[in-house]
């Protein structure tokens, strides 16, 4: 088999597992063969110390893991109580699967507004969603930062419902000092092999401070049985297995240093890309801590009915931007290009083109361009130096 093409400075991906790989296959592969010695592969050692080291990294009492970071938000509404009927305010920015799990519970959901600064539920749009039905919110802390917490959280409280915090793109980050994940019921992290921490293949957790929580969840995961071949209800097959645990704890002993790095090239970044006209740059509010899943712009432009153009005249739009940066061997990707209640799963319920407008200007403007660890200063230097020249026009 032939290995794609390594990235250089002239080819430049979205990510590069291998070279992260290449920093740690020793450890990786100690902890694989561990694994393989003793033969245990779903629900074992490693899994459970893998739950107390991300329990104590965010700073709950409580972790259980799961298959995948959708069935962590399946699970967790259903433990929250969310049934056929019911209705949940999630985001109608955000990835599918948000919006997915609350479908698979037979429930409705009920697609909320967000803040064009930061891409998330905003605050201010939820309380006016709020009906007999709704039995959940769930704040989705995108891209790597953390929601407007505090006001969520009051709007909730106020109404008695519980809030559950898809921290699939977040982990580590934080919120006035605490961890994302750690502020609502419970939150849900995704392994993906694309997230900040990825494991090798599917995998999922949920945290959470409440322990009868906790208990269900572990139940739920395994055909809701209680004791030995002893089913009290319905549940799932839905576990994380040892292999993936392993992986994920070699991971965890990195991340923070992954996690800077990020941070240090979105610093630069944002230095090499400031006053570059019709660019919108991430923006952090004070008392939140970005852990840079993705690095994402708003290329301001005109697309479905907006016009702008940058200080030469010319448009901005980010599909051209897009164009022009594939074209010198740099990728960027849009997440995420239909708001969910725009999506043709969703047809069914009436969403229309206009109902939420900064949900669907942001699928129209946004922009990521690479942030993984790895890459170098002289990539992202090249990355922003033909930014500069993609959104100028320059040849
Ligand atoms: C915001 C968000 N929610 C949920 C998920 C689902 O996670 P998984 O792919 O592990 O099922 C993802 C990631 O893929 C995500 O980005």
């Amino acid at each position: 088999m032939t290995a794609p093409p390594r990235p250089s400075l002239e080819m430049i991906p979205m990510l590069d597992l291998r070279a992260q790989f290449d920093t740690i296959a020793p450890e990786i592969r100690a902890a694989v063969e561990s694994v393989l010695t003793s033969q245990q592969f779903v629900l074992g050692p490693q899994g459970e110390a893998l739950e107390q080291e991300i329990a104590a990294a965010c700073g709950v009492r409580f972790a259980v893991g799961l298959a995948s970071g959708t069935e962590a938000l399946e699970l967790g509404l259903h433990a929250c109580g969310v049934k056929a009927g019911d209705e949940v305010i999630v985001p109608s920015f955000t990835f599918i699967a948000t919006g997915s799990a609350v479908s698979a519970l037979g429930a409705r959901p009920i697609f909320s507004d967000i803040e064009p600064a930061t891409f998330n539920l905003d605050p201010d749009q939820i309380e006016a969603r709020i009906t007999l039905r709704t039995r959940a919110i769930v704040v989705v802390h995108l891209f790597g930062l953390a929601a407007d917490m505090e006001p969520i959280l009051a709007v909730a409280e106020k109404h008695g419902i519980p809030v559950i915090e898809d921290n699939a793109q977040s982990f580590g980050a934080t919120y006035r000092g605490r961890k994302t994940g750690s502020m609502g019921r419970l939150g849900c992290l995704s392994f993906y092999p694309s997230k900040n921490l990825g494991a090798y293949g599917d995998a999922g957790m949920i945290v959470t401070d409440d322990e009868k929580l906790a208990a269900r969840m572990r139940s739920l995961r395994n055909h809701g049985q209680t004791g030995q071949y002893l089913s009290t209800e319905r549940g799932w097959n839905s576990r994380l297995d040892e292999l993936q645990a392993a992986i994920l704890r070699v991971k965890l002993r990195h991340l923070a240093e992954w996690t800077a790095a990020r941070q240090a090239h979105a610093r630069l970044y944002n230095d090499q890309l400031k006053d570059l006209p019709g660019i919108v740059l991430p923006r952090v509010p004070p008392g939140r801590d970005h852990v840079y899943y993705l690095y994402t712009i708003r290329v301001e432009g005109r697309a479905g009915g907006y016009t702008r153009a940058n200080d030469r005249g010319n448009e901005v739009r980010s599909d051209l931007v897009q164009q022009r940066l594939k074209g010198r061997g740099i990728a960027s990707m849009v997440y995420y290009p239909v708001p969910l209640h725009l999506q043709p799963l969703y047809a069914s319920l009436g969403g229309k083109p206009g109902e939420l407008r900064v949900s669907e200007r942001a699928a129209r403007e946004v922009l990521s361009i690479p942030i993984y660890p790895e890459l170098t200063r002289e990539q992202i230097e090249r990355v922003a130096q033909e930014m500069r020249k993609a959104v100028l026009q320059d040849k």
